[in-house]
C-alpha cells in the first residue's frame, strides 16, 4: 500500500480489521471487481477502503462455458466457475501496478482441496502488497464426495487452521449463505483461528427457459446475488455478530449507503460492494460520499459508534 498520494479521508469513516486500519469501511466484492485495476479509470482508487480480488487459485483457470449470467428480478445468476489468471501471474503482472494505489488489496482465495489452498496462500506470500487473504470457502471439495467444505463446520474449522497456519497475513474467512445455521460455522471458523469474517457469497439459484425448458445457465445452477438477497444478508450478518467477537464484513446487495448502514447497524464493521458495480461502475465512491453525509445529518461522530448498534423492537 503506497501512501504518496494526497487523497483526503473523511476520518469518521476509518475502521479496523484483523489489525488493518481501512481509511474507510467501503470494499470492492470478490468477482466483481476484476483484479482492481479494471475500476482504476472509472472511480478514484486511492479513495476506496480496499477491494477483494477474482478468486485466486495456485495454477490459472478458465471458468465455465458460456451463458455463465442471467439477469433475475433484483439480481443476478452467475456460474462463471473461478476463472482467475492464477496466483503467480497475479503477483507479476498485477500487484507491480496496485502498488500505484493507495487501497487496501485482499487477496481472495479457493481451491478444491485444503492442499489447493494452502498451496495459493504460499504462492501469495511471496507478493507484495497483499493486506489480507479472504477463503472462499463455497467450492465443491472433491476429497469429501463433491460437498462444500463452506457446508460443513468441521472441514471449514480444519480448512481455516490449516491456512491461518501457512499465511504470513491476517486471514478472513467468506461464509457460504448455503447452510440451515450459519452461526454453527462462524463458531468453528473463528475458534479455528479466524482473524474476521465476510458474509455472504451467493445463494445458489436456478432459472429455467420455458421454451427450450433448459437451464438458463450452461452449468444448470448459480449463485444468486445483487438487492434480492440482501435481507438475507443483513439477518445474517446480525446473527454472526452476536456469535462471534472477531470483526465482520458485511456483503450482499449493497447499492446505496443506507444499504451499507443497515449492514453496520446489524453488526457489520465494514461492507463488501458486488453485483452494484456492474450497473452503477461508481457506487463505491457514492456510497462513500452517503456514508459521510450520514454522519453530518445524524450527527455521528464516528461511524465505530454505530456498529452493532441495533435497538431491538
Ligand atoms: C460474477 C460474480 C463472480 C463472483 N466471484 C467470486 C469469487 O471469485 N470469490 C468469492 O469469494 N466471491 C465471488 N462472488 C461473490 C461476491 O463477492 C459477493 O459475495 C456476492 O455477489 C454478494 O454480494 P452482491 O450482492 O453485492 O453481489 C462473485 C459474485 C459474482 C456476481
Amino acid at each position: 500500500m503506497s501512501t504518496s498520494n494526497a487523497t483526503t479521508h473523511d476520518p469518521r469513516l476509518a475502521v479496523e480489521i484483523a489489525g488493518i486500519r481501512f481509511n474507510n469501511p467501503v470494499i470492492g466484492a470478490s468477482g466483481t471487481f476484476g483484479y482492481g485495476l479494471e475500476f482504476a479509470e472509472l472511480i478514484d482508487l486511492n479513495r476506496l477502503g480496499g477491494f477483494s480480488t477474482k478468486g485466486l487459485s495456485a495454477r490459472p483457470l478458465p471458468g465455465n462455458p458460456p451463458p455463465r449470467i442471467v439477469e433475475t428480478h433484483g439480481g443476478m445468476l452467475n456460474a462463471i466457475g473461478l476463472q482467475n489468471i492464477g496466483a503467480r501471474a497475479f503477483i507479476a503482472e498485477k500487484l507491480p501496478l496496485l502498488a500505484r494505489y493507495d487501497t487496501h488489496v485482499i487477496a481472495n482465495v479457493f481451491g478444491y482441496s485444503d492442499e489447493d489452498y494452502i498451496e495459493a496462500i504460499t504462492i501469495l506470500n511471496d507478493g507484495e502488497g497483499i493486506s489480507a487473504y479472504e477463503l472462499n470457502i463455497s467450492c465443491p471439495n472433491v476429497k469429501e464426495g463433491g460437498i462444500v467444505i463452506g457446508n460443513s463446520p468441521t472441514a471449514a474449522a480444519r480448512l481455516t487452521e490449516k491456512a491461518k497456519r501457512a499465511s504470513s497475513r491476517p486471514l478472513i474467512v467468506k461464509l457460504s449463505p448455503n447452510v440451515t445455521d450459519i452461526t454453527l460455522l462462524a463458531r468453528a471458523i473463528v475458534e479455528a483461528g479466524a482473524d474476521s469474517l465476510s458474509l455472504i457469497n451467493t445463494l445458489v439459484g436456478m432459472s429455467i427457459d420455458v421454451n427450450t425448458r433448459r437451464p438458463r445457465l450452461n452449468y444448470g445452477t448459480g449463485g444468486l446475488s445483487g438487492p434480492a438477497i440482501r435481507p438475507i444478508a443483513v439477518r445474517m450478518v446480525y446473527e454472526v455478530a452476536n456469535a462471534v467477537r472477531v470483526p465482520l464484513i458485511g456483503i450482499g446487495g449493497i447499492a446505496s449507503s443506507m444499504d451499507a448502514l443497515e449492514f453496520i447497524i446489524a453488526g457489520a464493521t465494514a461492507v463488501q460492494i458486488g453485483t452494484a458495480n456492474y450497473y452503477d461502475p461508481r457506487v463505491t465512491m457514492k456510497v462513500l460520499d452517503g456514508l459521510s453525509e450520514h454522519c453530518d445529518r445524524a450527527g455521528i461522530a464516528h461511524l465505530n459508534d454505530l456498529i452493532g448498534s441495533i435497538v431491538k423492537r
